[in-house]
This record gives C-alpha cells, structure tokens and sequence, in this order.
C-alpha cells in the first residue's frame, strides 16, 4: 500500500494507493490542501478513484465536493450523512474496493451519527471515533455520547489491538497509535462504565471549534466558503501594490480610474486622490451609468482588499478586462501614511 499523511493544523487527511493498480483514495481532505494532495498523488503515480469523508466536520472545510467536480470521482461518506452531493452512500460492514485494496466502512456514531471508522489491511482510520488519547466531542450537532459509548466499547475496542489507529485530528504531531495502546493509556477509556462515559463526555465543557457555523454550511451543503468564494475571485485579477498605486496617484497617471467600493461615509472620510465613488452593493446596477468604456484601466480598493477583490473579479466577468485589486486596503493605505482627500471629489 503506497501511503501518504498530510497534516493540516490539527488535521489529518489520508492518500491511500494501491502499489499494484494505481488506483487511490483520499481520506478526509482539507479545502486548503488540494493542490498538496494532488501533487503527491502525481509524484506517487496514482489515480484518486474515491474521496472519502469519514464524517460531517464541524473543525474544518472538507475538500471532497470540490475535488470530486475537479477530477469527476464519487464523494463517498456514511448513510446516515446528510449532504446532498455524496454520490456513493456506505453502509456499516460494507467495502469499497480500489484497486486491490479493500476499504471496510465499520459505522460509529458518537462523535455525529454519520461517523464511520475505516479498515484497510493493518490500519484502521478511526475518523474523530478514536483519537490519539482522546476521543471525538459528542456535544456538536448530531453527537451522542451514549452512542459513543457503544461505537468504541462494542465496536472498535473488539478489534485486533495491533491494528494501527488514524485519526482524523491530532494536535500534538503524533502520526499513529495502535487499539491496544488506546485501551491502555487513553484516559477517556479509563471510565469502561457506560454511565461514568457518558457523564464525563457531557461535562467536557470544551469551546466551540473555531468557524463552526461555516464548516457545517458548507460541508453539509457543498457550498463555498468565503474563504474559498476569496480565493476564487482573487484566481481571477491581477493585484497593484499599495506603492506602485501611489506613484501612479502622484504622478496624477490618467490611465487609471481608481474605484472606491466602501459606502459613501467611509470613503468621504478619507479616499484615495481621484478616486470615484461606486459602492460595492451598488456595482452591478450602476455600473453601465458609472463606467461606460469597459476599455478603460480601472483599480478597485476597499477597506481591507477583500470586497475590492471580490468587486474587481465581478467587473472582469462583466467585462471591465483591464480591471485589477489593490493589493491591500484603505487601512495598510493609511498606515503607511500615503496622500488621502477627505470629503468629495471636487
Ligand atoms: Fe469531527
């Protein structure tokens, strides 16, 4: 088996590869890892076959949906997920085959009721089933530690204790434990009495994951974080930097329309000399009035270059081809001390 772990923060994603075939499958991939994953796969010779999320994350953007339009292969994930774009259901004691490997999906409810922990030859991938000393919280949507309780006490506990446990987060940079080292030196295993289990996963009193609303948009829906929807539009535009802007503004350059994208007050409180007024809500429906010769030179700003960003990609798509971002915003702008207009443009 060709092997690959890639950790991302506290996040572990998994590249399985047949030595034999070729054929591979991606384990719990993180949004921000996709070129990663793909450049290992190549240098390792294989073919992603199937992209696999262990569960619905709360921690973290999962990749599947994303790379599954990408590369046209099945997002794969337990029955009981609820996301609209899994191509490929599972359920427990069921195997997906890649290659001459056989990935058994054994289901574990708990940490959500879609968790599933997956075996493949000596490993097992325990998802947030089983952690390295620690287990997955059961106090996010969907968790249930009296499930827990019995996905690790009857199931995954039962199981050889040398297969070697993945899991899906590891904070402290450890790769691998095995099931007997877990039985043995995992605290939250110590309590082997359903109502001591029960009431210590209750009485965790642990912080919400950071983004916990945006990775369950997301990753139960398939659509875009902002990040992501960032990202995209940032693909898409050339960027000027703070400096050469200011050259430009003070060798008063008329080749470029500087287009200021915040509401009316926050540009009236300090703007980029010469620059124009378009807020960005007001973009599309004012922009045939406002900038009529789409050949024209056009830069947009914002506060922090994000919504500059995102208005500079919309102006592309509409056809302002020469349109590009300040690389920046009005804040690094008036940090670095550079010329500001107050009020309107005379
Ligand atoms: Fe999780």
């Amino acid at each position: 088996m060709i092997f690959e772990q890639v950790a991302t923060g506290g996040c572990q994603s998994y590249l399985l590869g047949c030595s034999e075939t070729s054929a591979a499958v991606l384990i719990d991939p993180e949004i921000s890892q996709i070129d990663h994953y793909l450049a290992l796969a190549t240098r390792d010779g294989l073919r992603l076959r199937y992209l696999i999320d262990t569960h619905t994350h709360a921690d973290h953007f999962s990749a599947t949906r994303q790379l599954a339009r990408q590369l046209a292969v099945p997002v794969v994930m337990q029955r009981a997920s609820p996301a609209p774009f899994v191509d490929m259901p599972i359920g427990d004691g069921e195997m997906i085959i890649v290659g001459k490997l056989r990935i058994r999906a054994i289901h574990t409810p708990g940490h959500t009721r879609d968790s599933m922990c997956l075996q493949v030859e000596d490993r097992l991938f325990t998802g947030d089933t089983l952690l390295i000393g620690a287990t997955g919280r059961t106090d996010l949507p969907s968790g249930d530690p009296q499930a827990l309780y019995d996905s690790l006490f009857e199931r995954i506990l039962r199981l050889d204790p040398e297969l070697k446990v993945f899991p899906a987060h590891d904070y402290k940079g450890r790769q691998s434990s095995t099931i007997g080292q877990e039985i043995a030196s995992n605290p939250r295993l110590q309590k082997r009495d359903r109502a001591a289990f029960v009431d210590m996963m209750q009485n965790l009193n642990l912080s919400m994951p950071t983004h916990v609303t945006e990775a369950l948009r997301t990753n139960m829906s398939g659509g875009k974080s902002v990040a992501q929807l960032l990202a995209e539009a940032a693909a898409r535009v050339p960027f000027m930097s703070l400096a050469e802007l200011r050259a430009r503004v003070e060798a008063a350059a008329e080749d470029l329309i500087v287009l200021d994208v915040r509401e009316r007050d926050a540009y009236e409180g300090g703007h980029i000399p010469g620059a124009r007024l378009l807020p960005r809500g007001q973009l599309e429906l004012r922009v045939n009035q406002e900038l009529p010769d789409p050949t024209r030179r056009i830069l947009t700003c914002c506060e922090l270059g994000y919504v500059s960003t995102l208005a500079a990609s919309t102006l592309r798509e509409m056809g302002f081809l020469h349109t590009v971002a300040l690389d920046g915003g009005m804040q690094a702008w008036r940090a670095a001390g550079y010329p500001l207009t107050q009020g309107r443009e005379a």
